[in-house]
């Protein structure tokens, strides 16, 4: 059976309890936006809690900075994942601190030996702390970042070095390879797939000169369903999809069609779990 989830935002939580979506397996959290609430938001959850299978999808880990791994943080991570029973935890290759201060961005991070000497270290003591594999994104990036490989050696010598697994964003392939004049398909051929744990797609915005932003408030877009159809049989076996959604909302059900959309797409091929 192949698996579909959404991310969870306050603006679809009513009808995530109200209604029954038998295609929904998965709920993906990010720990920063819950951990701390409490009063109604923490009531909400709790009865989420009761109704869906949560992932946790963290956005300020800032793994790929020279700072030290922040272990009070992770340690409320790991908290809230024992409460609501989470055994995945994914987060993002990138960095979004510098000297402690926070820029709320998730910023990539170049595809150097340097780069990666630093990350295998942190990502060691992040899965030492968690007890379990980190599961890392790849990441949209708008200007050119300083190469001495490819984004695909970047992400495979880190995976071979911590044994972490790959978050895949089809969406944010697709936007690094338009806006970088890339191909997608190859690009997304040459990550180490055997490590993806799961999928993210997602909607983007097309600017009139044809750059593209990672928006996450339209629906999927055709080129990206295309690759997801390209790419899923050369992962030859079911990993789970998760659809991101940031805006824009017009309910649960357009959210649900495109899951369906996704379904209807990988069921296709034959492929065993
Ligand atoms: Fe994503």
């Amino acid at each position: 059976m192949n698996s579909f989830g959404l991310g969870l935002r306050k603006k679809i939580v009513p009808e995530l309890l109200e209604e029954t979506h038998p295609i929904i397996d998965f709920v993906e959290v990010v720990p920063e936006n819950w951990m701390n609430v409490g009063g109604y938001w923490k009531k909400q959850l709790d009865q989420l809690a009761q109704k869906y299978r949560f992932v946790a999808h963290g956005i300020s880990l800032s793994i790929g900075s020279h700072n030290a791994l922040n272990l009070k943080k992770l340690q409320r991570i790991k908290d809230f994942m024992m409460r609501y029973n989470i055994q995945e935890y994914s987060e993002h290759l990138c960095f979004s601190e510098y000297d402690n201060v926070h820029l709320f961005e998730l910023l990539p991070l170049p595809f150097t030996k340097d780069a990666i000497n630093l990350l295998v270290n942190k990502i060691h003591k992040a899965q030492d702390f968690l007890e379990r594999p980190l599961i890392l994104e790849n990441v949209c990036y708008y200007s050119s970042v300083e190469k001495e490989m490819s984004e695909a050696d970047f992400i495979r010598e880190i995976v071979q070095r911590t044994g972490c697994k790959i978050l895949l964003d089809i969406n944010n392939v697709y936007i690094n390879a338009n806006n970088h004049n890339l191909d997608a398909l190859e690009l997304l051929k040459q990550m180490p797939l055997e490590a993806v744990e799961y999928l993210h797609v997602a909607g983007h915005q097309i600017l009139e000169t044809g750059f593209i932003i990672d928006s996450h408030k339209q629906a999927i877009s055709p080129q990206v369903f295309q690759l997801l159809d390209q790419i899923y049989p050369v992962i030859n076996r079911q990993v789970p999809i998760l659809l991101e959604r940031d805006g824009n909302f017009n309910g649960l059900q357009p959210l649900v069609n495109e899951l369906h959309q996704l379904e209807n797409l990988v069921q296709q091929y034959s492929i065993n779990a």
